[in-house]
C-alpha cells in the first residue's frame, strides 16, 4: 500500500463548542445573560484611534510588512515609557495582525518541527499547544523548568500576566527562564498582552533590563493592542526583541503576506502614542474587577492569583463545570478552567470584560 497522501492536522477540539447547554440557560434567565466567559472588548474604540484610522483610509498601495518606521518608533517609544523596557532596536520590532496569530504560527515559522519541543504553561492560553501542533513539535505543560530533564526544548512560552489565572511571574522566575534558556539556546516567546493591565504589585516584560540585563538574544515579547485599547477589532499586535530572530520573522513573513493593513498600523501609532485612553481603559477595568471581585467572594468563592490581567481565576472546591453549571442557573456565563489544561479542573474563569450594567447585574444575582 503506498504511504497516505497527507496526513491531517489534529488539533484539540474547540472547547467553547462544550458551553452550548450552559449559554443556553443563562441566555433564558428573565433579566438577560451576563457574559462573563470570553475575554472580548465591550468599550467603544477611543475617538483618537478611530480618527487616525480613517485618516489613513484612502492610502491604496500595500503596507510594508514590517511596518511604517513610525509604528515601529511609536512601538519603541511606548515599551519605554509605559513599561520601562530601554533601547530596543526598531528594526526588532515587526508588527502583527493581532497577536493570536502570530502565536500559532511562530514555532514554524522558526522552523520547530517534528521531533522539536515546545513547552507551554500549566495552565495556559489554548494557542501555545495549538502553535506546537501545527509545527508537529512535542508539548509539554509545565511552570517548572527542572520537570523537562535533559531535553531541550526549542521554544519556551511564558505568559505573565497570565491568562487564565491573572498569575505575574516575578523578576527572579523571569531570569531564570531567560538564564535557562541562554544556556540551552532556546527562544523564549513571552506572551505580555495583559502587561498593561497590573491591579496590585508589578509585572516585568521579558526585556525588562532587570530580566534580561539589556540583552534580547533569544527573546520575543509578544504585545497586542486588543485589550489595552480595546482593538480586538483591529487586529492589532506586535513583537519584539531578538534583532536575528524577529528578521527571520520578517523574512517569512513578507513571503507568506502577513502584513498588517495600511490603516491599522497608523491607528496603532496613535494607540501606542496616547496613554490617556489607556488609563481610561485601566480604571475601567479596575472598577469592574472591584465589583466582581467584592461579590464573589461574598458568594464562597476563593479568589487565586488575579493580580493582574482580565479575569478572576476563582474556585468553590466543587468540579468546574459544577461552578460553571450553577452560575449559568443565575444567567451568569463563565470558562470553566479544564478549557486552559488539566490543572484548572476545579476552577472557573471569570472575565471583566463586560458592560458595567451587567458586571452590576451579575453582583446582585451573586447575592
Ligand atoms: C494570553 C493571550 N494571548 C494572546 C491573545 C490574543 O489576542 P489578540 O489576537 O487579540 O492580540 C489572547 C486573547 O485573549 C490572550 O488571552
Amino acid at each position: 500500500m503506498s504511504a497516505p497522501a497527507r496526513r491531517p492536522l489534529v488539533l484539540p477540539d474547540f472547547p467553547w463548542d462544550s458551553l452550548a447547554g450552559p449559554r443556553a440557560r443563562a441566555l433564558s434567565h428573565p433579566d438577560g445573560i451576563v457574559d462573563l466567559s470570553v475575554g472580548t472588548p465591550v468599550d467603544e474604540v477611543a475617538p483618537i484611534v478611530r480618527q487616525a484610522l480613517c485618516a489613513a483610509a484612502a492610502v491604496p498601495g500595500y503596507p510594508t510588512t514590517h511596518g511604517t518606521p513610525e509604528l515601529r518608533a511609536a512601538v519603541v517609544a511606548a515599551m519605554g515609557r509605559r513599561y520601562g523596557i530601554g533601547a530596543v532596536d526598531p528594526t526588532a520590532v515587526l508588527p502583527t495582525i493581532g497577536s493570536k496569530e502570530l502565536i500559532a504560527s511562530l514555532p514554524s515559522l522558526l522552523g520547530v518541527a517534528a521531533g522539536d519541543l515546545v513547552v507551554v504553561p500549566e495552565l495556559a492560553y489554548p494557542t501555545y499547544e495549538v502553535a506546537a501542533r501545527l509545527a508537529g513539535a512535542d508539548v509539554i505543560r509545565t511552570d517548572g523548568l527542572t520537570a523537562l530533564g535533559p531535553r531541550t526544548p526549542a521554544v519556551i512560552f511564558v505568559n505573565s500576566p497570565a491568562n487564565p489565572t491573572g498569575r505575574v511571574l516575578g523578576v527572579d522566575h523571569l531570569r531564570k527562564v531567560v538564564a535557562y534558556a541562554r544556556e540551552r539556546g532556546s527562544i523564549v516567546v513571552s506572551d505580555e498582552c495583559y502587561l498593561g493591565l497590573v491591579w496590585t504589585g508589578a509585572a516585568h516584560s521579558i526585556l525588562h533590563p532587570e530580566v534580561c540585563d539589556g540583552d534580547p538574544t533569544g527573546l520575543l515579547a509578544v504585545h497586542s493592542l486588543s485589550k489595552t485599547s480595546n482593538l480586538a477589532s483591529y487586529r492589532a499586535g506586535f513583537v519584539a526583541g531578538d534583532p536575528a530572530l524577529v528578521a527571520e520573522l520578517l523574512g517569512v513573513r513578507k513571503h507568506a503576506g502577513l502584513m498588517v493593513p495600511y490603516p491599522v498600523q497608523a491607528a496603532m501609532i496613535a494607540a501606542l502614542t496616547d496613554d490617556e485612553h489607556e488609563r481610561q481603559q485601566r480604571d475601567r477595568y479596575r472598577d469592574r474587577r472591584e465589583v466582581l471581585l467584592t461579590a464573589l467572594r461574598g458568594a464562597g468563592f476563593t479568589v487565586e492569583h488575579s493580580e493582574a490581567g482580565l479575569y478572576l481565576w476563582a474556585t468553590r472546591g466543587e468540579p468546574a463545570r459544577a461552578t460553571v453549571d450553577r452560575l449559568a442557573e443565575l444567567g451568569i456565563l463563565v470558562a470553566p478552567g479544564d478549557f486552559y489544561g488539566p490543572a484548572g479542573s476545579a476552577h472557573v474563569r471569570v472575565g471583566l470584560t463586560a458592560p458595567d450594567e451587567r458586571i452590576a447585574a451579575a453582583a446582585i444575582r451573586l447575592r
